[in-house]
This record gives structure tokens, sequence and C-alpha cells, in this order.
């Protein structure tokens, strides 16, 4: 362990939440900057509410990274969060570089983020077991911001094509206009 903490969990236990924290912290330092990525290059459609929800999630995404490194100091640990050891470290693909109009972004974003919600509720699982309430608080709050972030941008593809619905979606169901009572 990189410094000393008079947190009271075993040594092993810390050892084994610092690395889950940095892999945490390198995944969203990756996310962050590839929803950067959509926020700088999308065009199109819906531009500027898409072109906003983006930053809101970056924005999300780069409190986690801190969260999760200071956390990561909290327990002795050493957060690992430059540039090139995030690349290194990330369980996400690298962005799509074809993705031009707005629904490409989307998908691209549905696709990184649900991994990064893998990633954390993943580490939920050995939060618990290493029998850490904090840390397993702090990631617990964090998974569902990042699910409620999912849920915006899925939004946006509902209906768009077979990607966004699974099997057990209902129909989208075009209602022919009834003219409303006159005013
Ligand atoms: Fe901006």
């Amino acid at each position: 362990m990189k410094f000393p903490s008079h947190i009271n969990l075993p040594r092993e236990a810390r050892e084994e939440l610092v690395e889950l924290l940095n892999t945490c912290l390198a995944t969203a330092i990756d996310l962050h900057w590839q929803v950067k990525q959509a926020h700088w290059n999308i065009r199109g459609r819906d531009f500027i509410s898409r072109h906003e929800l983006f930053d809101t999630v970056a924005d999300h995404v780069r409190k986690h990274a801190d969260d999760f490194a200071e956390r990561a100091g909290n327990l002795g640990g050493y957060a690992q969060g430059t540039i090139r050891l995030a690349a290194k470290n990330s369980e996400l693909e690298e962005y799509d570089l074809s993705a031009v109009n707005g629904d490409d972004h989307v998908r691209v974003l549905v696709d990184r983020v649900a991994n990064y919600a893998s990633v954390v509720r993943a580490g939920i699982q050995r939060c618990d077991e290493a029998d850490d309430p904090v840390t397993t608080d702090l990631l617990t709050r964090i998974l569902g911001e990042v699910e409620q972030d999912l849920w915006f941008l899925e939004s946006h593809l509902y209906g768009s094509d077979a990607t966004a619905r699974d099997e057990s979606s209902p129909p989208i169901i075009h209602e022919e206009r009834t003219p409303g009572p006159s005013a």
C-alpha cells in the first residue's frame, strides 16, 4: 500500500478496494473524454439538446473520477489517473470515430455508458465481499446517476431502429390525430 491509513479494514481488503477503484477511475476518465468527443462532434437533428445532454453526462462522470480517486486515497492507495494510465486500464473500447449524426453518437454513448455501469456494478459486489459499506455506498450512489444518464441517452433512440428496442418492447403505434374540442 502506498500510504498509511488508519481505516479499520484489513490491508488485503484495502488493496482489493484500491484496485477496483483504480479500474473505475480509469474507465471514468476514458468515458469522460469519449462523451466530450461526442459533445464536440455531434451534428444534425436535436443538435442543441443532445450537445447539452452530453456535457451534463460528461460533468457527472468527471465528478465520479474524482470520487473514485479520493476514496482510493482514503484507503491508503495511490490513484492512477493520468491520461496514459486511464487509456491503459480502462474497460471501454475506443470511441467510434466514424460517428457523425446524432443517433450514431447516442448509440456509441449508450454502449459505453452501459459498460461503465457494468464496471461500477461489479465493483459494488467486490466492495460487499471486502465488507466496506462506505465504498459500497459511494459506488451505489454513482451507479444510480449513471443509470439515470443511460435512460436519458437511450430514450433518444426509442423507436428509431431495432437496436433501440428489445423483444419485449411494445410496438410503436402511430395513432391518427383526432381533432380536439374546438377552442
Ligand atoms: Fe462545450
